[in-house]
């Protein structure tokens, strides 16, 4: 099958196109043929084999590589009873350092209950640029910032992928979401809903002159120190990548009253699904910010990493 492939850990010129083993489909797997694509922050770590990117994915050369996809079913294993072939279907690969899959090629082979049903009225792409970000931001407030209706919180890095769908969907849960991004991206930020936008490079977030129920750091660059005084009492400060601070911030969180926490995202269809659902009523938006041909992915992942988009980049893999 066709796919951006890595030959080896380097710089993101050393991604190539190419052909590659399609995936063998598990008894308990569907079979799933990528219409789109859409590139994350944890590509890059892949492609350079640093930041933890060795525990993304398998360092086992050549490979395909890539996380979100949205695509239809092709074949269904033995075992899988709850999925049709022709079925519209989204999500992301399981982070996982045996998995020489990607989503940056004609076909992945995944477990049925990871991946959610794509509306008809979205389109793949929107689908694809959905999965990690959205999942991430919906289990970030949800789960581990317990965030409710009524309460305030402040988005870090709401310009970006999972902050962009942290701002939209912190106001479906009802509450009120400021957030930081560089100036030129602001307007974008006010535009998912956010009451407030501050240009983290001439305010710190400790300088922000107001108290949070949840503090959700999507660009991972404070520390629960920097953030405590600024959250309210019983508020939490949820990171999106873990380090040696963030196990001192659990415990000044514990002796203050406060919570630290981390998340690593999972891939559920009920996430996926409640995802879908406000994509298709139109109660968020999926934030593209521009989709490329799956021959274009290295030209993608270099946009990427020069931190030029707002919101999502996506990949088309095949014309549909
Ligand atoms: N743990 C998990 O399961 C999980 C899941 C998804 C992502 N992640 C990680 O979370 C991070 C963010 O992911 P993403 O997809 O949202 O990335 P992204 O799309 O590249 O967005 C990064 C955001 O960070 C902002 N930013 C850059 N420097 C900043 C600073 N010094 N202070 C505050 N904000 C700053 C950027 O703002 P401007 O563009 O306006 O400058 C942008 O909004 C990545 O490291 C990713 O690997 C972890």
């Amino acid at each position: 099958m066709r796919a951006a492939i890595l030959n080896g850990n380097g710089p993101l010129d050393s991604v190539r196109m190419g052909e590659i083993d399609a995936p063998t489909m598990g008894k308990d797997e569907i079979l799933v043929r990528v219409c789109a694509a859409a590139i994350n922050p944890a590509d890059l770590k892949v492609v350079s084999g640093t930041d933890g990117g060795a525990f993304l994915h398998a360092k086992n050369f050549p490979t395909a590589f890539g996380f979100d996809f949205s695509g239809v079913v092709e074949a269904v294993g033995a075992d899988v009873h709850d999925r049709s072939v022709g079925d519209e279907v989204f999500g992301f690969l399981a982070y996982s350092r045996s998995t020489r899959q990607g989503s940056f090629a004609e076909f992945v082979a995944i477990k049925p209950d990871t991946v959610g049903v794509k509306p008809p009225n979205i389109t793949h792409e929107e689908a694809a640029a959905a999965a990690t970000a959205g999942s991430t931001a919906l289990q970030a407030l949800e789960e581990k910032g317990r965030l409710r209706s009524g309460q305030r919180v402040l988005v870090n890095g709401a310009s970006g992928g999972v902050g962009s769908y942290a701002v939209q969907i912190a106001s479906q849960l009802g509450a009120e979401v400021w957030g930081t991004a560089s100036t030129a991206k602001a307007d974008f930020v006010k535009s998912l809903g956010a009451a407030r936008v501050i240009d983290y490079k001439t305010t710190s977030l400790a300088d922000i002159d107001e108290k949070f129920d949840v503090v959700l750091d999507a660009a991972s660059m404070s520390s629960f120190g920097e953030v405590k005084s600024i959250l309210r009492p019983g508020g939490a400060y949820i990171t999106l990548l873990p380090s040696l601070g963030l196990f001192a911030g659990m415990l000044q969180g514990f002796l203050s009253g406060k919570r630290c926490g981390f998340v690593m995202v999972k891939a559920r269809s009920a996430d996926l699904n409640r995802l879908a659902d406000w994509l298709a009523e139109g109660k968020i938006e999926a934030s593209v910010d521009a989709t490329l041909p799956l021959d274009e992915v290295p030209a993608a992942l270099a946009t990427q990493e020069a931190g030029k988009v707002q919101g999502k980049l996506a990949v088309t893999v095949a014309t549909h």
